[in-house]
């Protein structure tokens, strides 16, 4: 059921990597990222409304389509061959699965949701794509749309706290800035400070996992009940 509006002329432009985009994160970080992306999927079984936030190619959606047969998903990205990538392999997991998600194409600083009972928000290595006032403002936006115990799974890099892996990761983030600035004409240089934004939005972090000496986190934050 896909749904189509038209992106803001400025966004970054992820089309060209859609096909190889998959081929180039196993090159470069193996299956890492794959595993910090699926760290909590399992635990989305129950969930029955997500917002899936620059998904890309699509696989973190497809896997949560296929381990909970009663999932509705919006997924929204700015990008149209990536949604296109998404659709496909979404399509490959069942015919039911199709039913389940609906594509939005739209740029996330500015989109503002219809529904307003999301129990779900996942944001996998997409919020690095803002800057710490865009992600303030998003979490401001669509917090209205999300129910009271609502969870959001991040996936992100971050600079690792000590040793070899700090001195690397920070020059190993600083490239990746400048090869997607090269590739996409993304503008943001740093991570944004996202965990702060989610906590003034009544978040509580509940898990976390690390992988590469903390150069990528897993992370589960929830809703705080009021
Ligand atoms: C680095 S990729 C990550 C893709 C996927 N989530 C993953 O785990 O591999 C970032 C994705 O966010 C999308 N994106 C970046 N900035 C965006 C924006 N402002 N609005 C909507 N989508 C955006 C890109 O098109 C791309 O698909």
């Amino acid at each position: 059921m896909p749904s189509h509006e038209t992106p803001h002329f400025d966004s970054p432009n992820f089309n060209p990597l859609a096909r190889i985009y998959r081929w180039m994160e196993y090159l470069s970080f193996g299956p890492m990222l794959e595993r910090c992306r699926f760290r909590f999927v399992t635990q989305c079984r129950d969930a029955q409304n997500a917002l899936i936030l620059g998904d890309g190619d699509g696989r973190f959606t497809a896997r949560l389509v296929s381990i909970n047969a009663n999932i509705q998903i919006d997924a929204v990205d700015a990008s149209t061959s990536m949604l296109s990538q998404l659709r496909k392999r979404v399509d490959r997991v069942s015919p039911q699965a199709s039913q389940q998600v609906r594509t939005v194409h739209d740029d996330l600083r500015r989109f503002s949701p219809t529904g307003t009972d999301y129990d779900l928000v996942a944001s996998h290595f997409f919020l690095d794509c803002l800057t710490d006032d865009e992600v303030e403002d998003l979490i401001e936006r669509i917090s209205p749309h999300l129910t009271q115990r609502a969870r959001w799974l991040v996936s992100e890099f971050a600079i690792p706290r000590a040793g070899l892996w700090r001195i690397c990761g920070r020059w190993l983030i600083r490239f990746l800035y400048f090869a997607f600035a090269k590739m996409t004409h993304l503008q943001v240089k740093e991570i944004p400070d996202y965990a702060g934004a989610l906590s003034r939005h009544g978040f509580e972090r509940r898990e976390q996992a690390e992988f590469l000496g903390g150069l990528l986190v897993a992370e589960m934050w929830e809703r705080k009940v009021l």
